[in-house]
């Protein structure tokens, strides 16, 4: 992987016009034709201050008046002209140093340093992170069979029948036969307890309802196997505690606590359904599985969709022998390793450097700090920074001169896809993201391309901070492993990273950023160049959770 992509994005500094006339010059003399619009601007943004308010005192000759008479007439006049208290530029370039600012690789070097502090009390004891699971062993690419997989994501359920062939040559080693996706809104987060369980069980029997299904699995009963995106304890390969769950979902509400093989397993039987719970796995832990059984050089798996997490495989020794409380004495005998959901998610508080758009939507959050590098990273969160940013943008420098588009103050309302779209629209022109942004929040008039421009410019600098603290995230884990397996960077070798979820794979430029800052990281520690390589591992929650069941059986 070249430094290209981030070589790219550093360059883009020199897109904004500097804070000084000498500064400026230089810039100037690089600019490419496209970059000039914004040297031009603040003389645009005047104009167009002026003009709107002009068109403000034609439109509303009553409005203005009646505000104004109680104004002394120079004051009026001021106001009526500097509507604004700043330049977007002004805010662009603060937004640009309180982002890009903490990327530099000494920093991020610094905060994979105190994140690994934080795992250390977790590894000892902590009933929420760094989770143990039963599965020891990686999978050999061997094994074979079909299985009914179940994935219980953030925004929908699928029900999946999975077909593991193992390594033949020219042919795919794992297929979705048939596969029905339910959609989660809030009716069904907001389901209490045992009715959320009530809900998988009915789409449960849908699915294998289907003749296709039906003619696969004949009368026998289904092996199944769960890719759980919420935090697990698991008390076997099959079962486990039902822990806090985040993303809004209100199922743990009299059922904390309880086995969560039991609580779906409860309605199934109701319904006389002909399956039985053989695993139970984090769906970072069914990444990890499903990318190993392709490629055995993985060791650690990553989402990064609406929610955000890395399984990790480590020694046993890694972990507090308290972390094993109930583990079977023959498991303890012989597992060398483990695979561990470390819930990275709720590490990172006081690691990152925060903003002022950071704290506004932790302190709007319902669960404040429960999550933060989460917050900083995720696709639930990207759109939200975006959007909290753009607003003090509308208010305070003149974005849309002045006009808030619809919805927008509303919280969680611009969605991290459509940013994803914009920043994807590399026209001179950005028609398409103009459109975008226009049929999503309309505004009286369509968005300028400067307003346009502006906004690509947020997103690109909020998702490339959270592409830079992703791999300090990945490089304090990475050091963790190499460390509890004896090893130093320089003889830890090449590993692979199984990557699921929308904004991993799909977000523009994400991953190659990320993989970009993770090898400036790795070769400053001593590692050989590209030792980490980032691979996209397509459902893999899905085949993950077919996986975990195959491994059993083997
Ligand atoms: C959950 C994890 C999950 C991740 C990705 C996080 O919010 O706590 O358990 O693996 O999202 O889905």
């Amino acid at each position: 992987m070249s430094c290209l992509p981030l070589k790219r994005f550093k360059s883009r500094r020199m897109t904004l016009p500097p804070e000084s006339d000498s500064a400026r010059d230089t810039t100037v003399s690089s600019a490419t034709d496209h970059d000039r619009s914004w040297y031009i601007k603040p003389m645009f943004d005047f104009w167009q201050s002026l003009l709107a308010a002009l068109e403000r005192i034609i439109m509303l000759p009553s409005l203005i008046h009646s505000v104004f008479t109680s104004l002394p007439s120079r004051k009026r006049t001021r106001d009526a002209v500097r509507t604004y208290d700043r330049t977007m530029d002004d805010l662009l370039r603060e937004v640009q140093r309180l982002l890009e600012g903490p990327l530099e690789p000494a920093q991020l070097m610094h905060m994979s340093g105190r994140l690994q502090e934080q795992f250390t009390p977790k590894l000892q004891a902590s009933d929420i992170c760094m989770l143990p699971s039963y599965n020891d062993k990686l999978p050999t690419g061997l094994e074979c069979g079909t299985f009914l997989a179940l994935d219980v994501g953030g925004s929908t359920f699928r029900v999946a029948v999975v077909e593991l062939t193992g390594k033949q040559p020219g042919a795919k080693s794992m297929r979705i036969v048939t596969m029905k996706s339910y959609k989660i809104d809030n009716s069904v987060r907001y389901l209490r307890g045992t009715a959320f369980f009530d809900w998988m069980a009915e789409k449960i029997e849908t699915a294998i309802a289907d003749p296709q299904v039906k003619k696969i699995n004949g009368s026998k009963n289904f092996p199944m196997g769960l890719a759980w995106s919420f935090p697990v304890e698991q008390t076997s390969i099959r079962s486990g505690n039902l822990l806090a769950m985040g993303k809004g979902f209100r199922a743990t509400e009299g059922t904390l606590g309880q086995d969560l093989s039991e609580l779906i397993m409860a309605p199934c039987r109701k319904r006389n359904l002909p399956v039985h719970m053989d695993s139970i796995i984090n769906d970072s832990s069914a990444t990890l599985l499903s990318r190993a059984y392709e490629d055995p050089s993985t060791r650690f798996a990553v989402i990064l969709g609406t929610g955000f997490n890395i399984a990790v495989h480590l020694p046993v020794s890694a972990l507090a022998t308290t972390k094993y409380k109930g583990y079977p004495q023959k498991w303890l005998d012989e597992a060398s390793h483990v695979l561990v959901n470390t819930e990275l998610s709720m590490f990172g508080k006081n690691v990152f450097p925060t903003t002022r758009w950071d704290e506004q939507l932790n302190e709007t959050h319902v669960r404040p700090d429960f999550q933060p590098f989460e917050h900083m990273i995720s696709g639930r969160y990207l759109g939200e920074v975006v959007r909290l940013i753009i607003v003090e943008a509308v208010r305070t420098a003149g974005l849309f001169s002045g006009e808030m588009p619809e919805k927008l103050s509303e919280l969680y309302s611009l969605d991290t896809g459509t940013l994803a779209a914009m920043e994807m629209d590399e026209s001179k022109t950005l028609t398409n993201a103009t459109a975008l942004f226009q049929s999503k929040h309309p505004l009286s008039k369509p968005p300028s391309y400067n307003d346009i421009q502006f906004i690509r410019q947020v997103s690109q600098l909020v998702s490339h901070r959270a592409a830079a603290f992703l791999a300090a995230g990945i490089h304090s884990l990475w050091n963790l492993r190499t460390t509890s397996e004896g090893l130093t960077p320089a003889t830890a070798g090449r590993l692979a990273i199984g990557c699921n979820g929308s904004v991993i794979e799909k977000y523009p430029l994400f991953r190659e950023l990320c993989q970009s800052h993770l090898d400036e990281l790795t070769i400053a520690s001593g590692a050989e160049p590209k030792s980490i390589s980032l691979e996209v591992a397509v459902e893999s929650a899905i085949f993950g959770a077919a996986v975990a069941v195959c491994c059993l059986e083997s």
